[in-house]
C-alpha cells in the first residue's frame, strides 16, 4: 500500500519507522509532506522514504492519506485535501478531532477513519485504537497495515479518549514513572547514571513479562512474595493512593482530549 503522511513530526516518524523495519515483508511505500520541507526531508531520510513536493504530489500518489498534524491544524489540512482526495482512504491520528468533524470537512462519501497510535509503533510495539468510520471496504487493509507495527484495538469512538489516556499516553506516562523510580533510587544513594539504567532496564524487562503473561495480577502474584521486598513496595504504593493518582491522570488526559477539539468549520 502507498501511504502518504501530511505532517512529518514525531508520530509520523514513529509510524514510518515501524513500517520500514528490516525484514518486514511487503513494506508499504512511504511518502511525506510537511509545511516545513526540511522536517519532511529529515523524517523521510530516517527510513529512506520519499518527500512529496506539495500536497497534491502527496495525495495523488497515496492509497491511504494519514493526517498527522496537531489537532488545531487538522481543519486547514482537510480543507486543502478535500478537493484532492477522490476515492482514497484518509485516516486522522489527531487527538480530540472527532470523526464527525473530519467528515464535515471532507466531501460526502469520503472514506475516513481515526487511529490513535503511540510512539512504540517505531519498534513494531505500538497500540493502535481504531475507529473504522466510513472506511468501508478499505477498513480491513488499513487495520492490516497498522497491525504490522503493533496491536490494533477496534473500538467505539465514545471510548476513544479514555482508551487514548490508557494506551496512547503510555510511553510518556511510563517514562515519567521510570524517571521518578530512578530519582527514588538516587535518594537511596545510587549514582544517577546507575539509577537511570536500572530503572529503564527494569521497566523494559517488566513490560516484556507483562506482555507475555497478559495479566498484571498474575505478574504481581508471581513477583510479590508475601513478606518480601516487592510486597512491601506495593503496599507502600497502595498506602499512598497510587491507584487513585493514576485514575486522576487518566481522567485528566481524557478531559484534555475534549479541550483539544477545535470548533467545527464546515465546507
Ligand atoms: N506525538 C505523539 O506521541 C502522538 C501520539 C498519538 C497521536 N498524536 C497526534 O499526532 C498529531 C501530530 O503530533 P506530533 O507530536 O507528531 O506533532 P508534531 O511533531 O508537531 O508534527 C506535526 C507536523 O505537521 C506540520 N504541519 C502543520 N501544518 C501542516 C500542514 N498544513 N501541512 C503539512 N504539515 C503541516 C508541523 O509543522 P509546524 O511545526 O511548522 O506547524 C509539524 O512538522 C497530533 O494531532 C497528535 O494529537 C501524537
Amino acid at each position: 500500500m502507498d501511504v502518504g503522511f501530511i505532517g512529518a513530526g514525531h508520530i509520523a516518524r514513529a509510524l514510518g519507522q515501524g513500517w520500514s523495519r528490516p525484514g518486514l515483508e511487503d513494506a508499504p511505500g512511504l511518502r511525506y509532506f510537511d509545511v516545513s520541507r526540511s522536517a519532511a526531508e529529515a523524517t523521510a531520510q530516517a527510513m529512506g522514504a520519499d518527500v512529496a513536493p506539495d500536497l497534491l504530489g502527496l495525495v495523488e500518489r497515496s492509497e491511504l492519506v494519514i493526517v498527522a498534524v496537531r489537532p488545531q491544524q487538522v481543519q486547514d489540512v482537510l480543507t486543502e485535501t478535500a478537493p484532492l482526495l477522490g476515492p482514497r482512504a484518509l485516516v486522522s491520528v489527531a487527538a480530540g478531532v472527532p470523526l464527525a468533524d473530519l467528515r464535515a470537512a471532507l466531501p460526502d462519501g469520503a472514506r475516513v477513519g481515526r487511529v490513535m497510535p503511540n510512539v512504540a509503533a517505531a519498534l513494531g510495539l505500538g497500540v493502535f485504537l481504531f475507529v473504522p468510520g466510513t472506511l468501508g471496504s478499505r477498513a480491513a487493509a488499513v487495520e492490516e497495515l497498522f497491525a504490522r507495527a503493533g496491536e490494533v484495538v477496534a473500538l467505539d469512538e465514545g471510548d476513544f479518549d479514555a482508551a487514548t489516556a490508557v494506551a496512547g499516553c503510555m510511553p510518556g506516562v511510563l517514562a515519567a514513572l521510570v524517571h521518578d523510580l530512578a530519582r527514588a533510587g538516587e535518594r537511596r544513594g545510587l549514582e544517577p547514571d546507575a539509577a537511570r539504567r536500572l530503572a529503564v532496564a527494569g521497566a523494559h524487562g517488566a513490560a516484556a513479562v507483562l506482555a507475555r503473561e497478559s495479566d498484571p495480577e498474575a505478574v504481581i502474584a508471581a513477583a510479590a512474595t508475601p513478606g518480601g521486598m516487592t510486597a512491601a513496595a506495593i503496599a507502600a504504593l497502595e498506602e499512598r493512593g497510587v491507584a487513585e493518582a493514576l485514575a486522576v491522570a487518566v481522567a485528566a488526559a481524557a478531559e484534555r482530549a475534549k479541550e483539544l477539539t477545535p470548533p467545527r468549520r464546515t465546507r
